[in-house]
């Protein structure tokens, strides 16, 4: 698939010289001479990256851009600056320009510029979910038989350009597993593009899916690409798959058959070079039966079958899940790793996990923010209650005395710390190196009442 590149410069030549050294680049070229007619062109079609003079007849560049902006056009704008107007440049870039060259342009620099901005914007689609969670890497952490079974089918799945379908409870891993086959494989360098069908409403999963041309619906004020196309070279990951209506999954058997995608209200018909990798917490079989899913779609989808199984399945990789998380967190919140004692050890081994390794993250996150000193005891996991499966009687019995002695002690250090400071929690918290919030939790667990007339005023939980 070629790249496309809307110029608009009101210099003939300028459109000339661009249009030309770009199209032996191997770009799509328009070039228009006015903002308006920019606008216009947009609202036609899609491009992956525009070239936009700040000096313009009628509505200038900034205008142009602004106004872009606002129709959620979210190709990269390079800025065309004459000789002079830097400043004009500078507050483009504020308003989200990619970058700016200067007249006279200098070809060579302006084709990086594009490329680079080209570049960049496939990041960002490939990206944009993923940034917002920057401790997501890739590492499979956990050495239990389970785990270096899933590991290694992974790394057999992974070069084969094979469908995969992943299955497997809430939580147990399935996306890391789809991103870890995507980045083994020779796609690597391409995108990977996640679709999480059961969160997109089902009038636009179509559109979402395969793309649609302007006035194909309300709302299609300009031609859009379809994800399918957007994952072009790369994968795209169809998650939680078994929440597709059977209307879509007549069309992605298409897609999968031919290879084509015809985006909605259009009638072309686009080849994609894409890899499919799906994912589903239903047993499809089961969907099948029920008439919820086609049978021929499931057969082409699972080509290679991967199920990853419950974390209360994997008890021996908590310790490792756990300690990988914690240091995770401790990066993310500049905190310090702690450690957690054999009695919240035992909690967590023995807890049922329900949202196996999603909850096992949260429940560390919310242990880092949440406890204050370095050691981490059943105490602090309290909040789990009765998920937790019983531990041997004797374990419990030690666990409780152990317990039952630490809080005895911690509320007579509280009680007396308290005293010491006439029942201020503010300086009592100081002088026992604690958050205030924290004091008042720990309190409450201990069954400490809090002083009459203490404030509490931001103690949120
Ligand atoms: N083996 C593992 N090692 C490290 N982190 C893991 C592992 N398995 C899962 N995780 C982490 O747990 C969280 C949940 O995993 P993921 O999103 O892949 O699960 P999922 O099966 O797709 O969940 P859902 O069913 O909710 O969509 C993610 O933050 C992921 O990085
Ligand atoms: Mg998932």
């Amino acid at each position: 698939m070629k790249a496309s590149v809307l110029i608009v410069d009101d210099e003939p030549g300028v459109r000339a010289a661009l249009a030309g050294v770009l199209r032996d680049e191997g770009y799509e070229v328009d070039a228009v001479d006015s903002g308006e007619a920019g606008l216009d062109r947009l609202t036609r079609a899609a491009y992956d990256v525009i070239l936009l003079d700040i000096w313009l007849p009628g509505i200038d560049g900034l205008t142009t851009l602004q106004r872009m902006r606002d129709r959620q056009v979210d190709a990269p704008v390079v800025m065309i600056s004459g000789h002079g107007n830097i400043e004009s440049a500078v507050k483009a870039i504020k308003i989200g320009a990619f970058d700016f060259v200067e007249k006279p342009l200098s070809l060579e620099k302006t084709v990086l510029v594009v490329s680079n901005a080209l570049r960049q914007q496939r990041l960002e689609v490939e990206n944009r979910a993923l940034r917002a969670r920057v401790d997501q890497d890739l590492k499979m952490v956990g050495e239990g038989y389970a785990m270096s079974q899933l590991r290694e089918q992974v790394a057999m799945a992974a070069p084969t350009n094979g469908r995969v379908l992943i299955s497997g409870g809430n939580g147990t891993g399935k996306e890391l597993v789809a991103r870890s086959i995507h980045a083994l494989s020779r796609r690597r360098g391409g995108p990977f593009v996640e679709v999480n069908c059961a969160a997109i409403p089902e009038e636009l999963i179509e559109s979402e899916l395969f793309g649609h041309v302007r006035g194909a619906f309300t709302g299609a004020v300009s031609d859009r690409r379809g994800k399918f196309e957007l994952a072009d070279g790369g994968t795209i990951f169809l998650d939680e798959i078994g929440d597709m209506s059977l209307k879509t999954q007549a069309k992605v058997l298409r897609a999968l058959q031919e290879q084509i995608v015809e985006p909605v209200g259009g009638a072309a018909r686009i080849r994609v070079d894409t890899r499919v990798l799906a994912a589903t917490n239903k047993d499809l079989t089961e969907e099948i039966k029920a008439g919820r899913f086609r049978e021929d779609l499931y057969f082409r989808l699972n080509v290679i079958p991967i199920f990853v199984p419950p974390l209360r399945d994997r008890q021996e990789d908590i310790p490792l899940l756990s300690e990988h998380f914690m240091r995770l967190f401790a990066r993310e919140y500049g905190r310090r790793f702690k450690s957690l004692d054999p009695s919240a050890a035992a909690v967590l081994a023995h807890y049922g996990w329900p949202g196996n390794v999603r909850e096992l993250r949260n429940v560390i996150e919310r242990l880092m923010i949440m406890v204050p000193g370095e050691v981490i005891t059943a105490q602090d996991l309290a909040f789990l209650g009765g998920g937790v499966r019983p531990a041997p009687a004797e374990a419990v019995e030690e666990i409780r005395q152990l317990h039952d002695a630490r809080d005895a002690f911690e509320r007579d250090y509280i009680l007396k710390a308290l005293a010491r400071q006439q029942g201020n929690i503010s300086r009592t918290a100081e002088a026992l190196g604690v958050e205030r919030s924290n004091l008042y939790r720990k309190m409450r667990a201990l069954g400490i009442a809090a002083p009459r007339g203490s404030e509490r005023d931001e103690d949120g939980g």
